[in-house]
């Protein structure tokens, strides 16, 4: 089986031709880091004229570098939600377009799908699983119980942390997209220096059940804390804030992963496996604090590679694999969603209260 995969939610435009051995075949990634870099921060329209301008000729260099022709592909997938709707219309309807004119079917993927099954492209990880999936536009835990089937257990009620980890790095003045940037200036700062707030930690015990996030006041702490300086931030306060950000993320994260570990092992004894993915999941600080949680819970832990993490198209194509082998075509006529839950009916279920 071989799957051409699209990615175009957000803002990089992706493709890649993934078989069922587990080999990537061609892969490309186009960031538009530059493109968006004025406003600091992605611009939907100008986002969906860069994917107009280089999807065509992405796909034509993933599909040379795999030596293969249209007809050859057992699938094409895109990415149809969630995200920014004209990015997504540009990738569904190339997909489109390309089944149209051969015989292989369309798998229209969801993107938090495409982050939730990566790290089985890279080895055996059977279901079920626990996924703590952490991005610029999601933070969720969710059980994987097999392809087309989550329940969620938790998610933010405000930003997502990849949001705050740019809006962060945005206040302290380190560039855009912030996440990389500012993991590196942490790297030489005093995590104990500031006492930045933990919201939500611990709040399971009185919510029953619950393991949702929220991340809108930490970087608003994060504003203070700075204005309250004496002088301009030196290089020294800024990695400093950075390294003390950092580690409240990362005890947010613990916390509510902790939480999600002991309900995910009532339901599933036996299946101890956490997986961690999505952007965010490229910090090799977090990285490091969820492996300590999970080993300290009997838990294996998988993480993808750092550019699987990331957006990609491998992991939309690999997602069409997994959709494939289970028969989960879709028709022609199937529409991008800005909106796509994985848990469609977790909003039920929470109103309630039968979680
Ligand atoms: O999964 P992704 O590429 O796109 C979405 O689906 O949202 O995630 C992008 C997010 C951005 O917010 C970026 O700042 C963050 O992941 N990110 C990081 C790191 N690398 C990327 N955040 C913290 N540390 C990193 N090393
Ligand atoms: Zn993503």
């Amino acid at each position: 089986m071989i799957v051409l995969g699209i990615e175009t939610s957000c803002d990089e435009t992706a493709a890649a031709v993934v078989d069922d051995n587990r080999t990537v075949r061609g892969a490309a990634v186009l960031s538009q880091i530059d493109d968006h870099r004025a406003y600091g921060g992605v611009v939907p329209e100008i986002a969906a004229r860069a994917h107009v301008n280089h999807l065509d000729g992405l796909v034509a260099r993933v599909m040379a570098e795999a030596k293969i022709s249209f007809d050859q592909l057992d699938g094409v997938a895109a990415t149809a939600g969630p995200g920014l709707i004209g990015g997504l219309m540009v990738g569904l309807m190339t997909a489109k377009a390309i089944s149209a004119v051969t015989t292989a079917p369309l798998l229209a993927v969801n993107h938090l799908e495409a982050h939730a099954l990566s790290v089985r492209l890279e080895g055996e990880v059977p279901f079920p699983y626990l996924l703590l999936l952490i991005s610029g536009g999601h933070c969720q835990l969710v059980i994987v119980k097999q392809v087309g089937a989550y329940r969620l257990l938790g998610t933010t009620i405000d930003d997502a942390v990849g949001e705050a980890f740019d809006k962060s790095a945005k206040l302290l003045g380190l560039g855009y997209p912030g996440g990389p940037a500012l993991e590196q200036a942490a790297a030489a700062g005093d995590p104990a220096r500031f006492a930045l707030p933990r919201p939500l930690l611990g709040r399971s015990a009185r919510d029953g059940r619950r393991c949702d996030f929220s991340f809108s006041g930490l970087k608003t702490a994060l504003r203070h804390t700075l204005a309250e300086l004496p002088a301009a931030p030196s290089a020294e306060d800024v990695a400093d804030l950075a390294a003390s950000f950092q580690a409240a993320i990362g005890d947010v994260l613990c916390d509510r992963s902790r939480h999600a570990l002991a309900l995910y092992q009532q339901r599933h004894p036996g299946a101890a496996r956490f997986v961690v993915a999505g952007g965010v999941a490229a910090n090799a600080y977090l990285r490091a604090r969820l492996d300590a949680l999970a080993a300290d819970h009997g838990f294996a832990m998988a993480v993808p590679a750092p550019e699987l993490c990331t957006d990609n198209g491998v992991m939309v194509a690999w997602a069409g694999i997994e959709r494939l082998r289970v028969g989960l075509t879709d028709a022609l006529d199937v529409a991008a969603q800005a909106r796509w839950p994985l848990d469609p009916d977790a909003a039920a279920r929470r109103q309630s209260n039968q979680e």
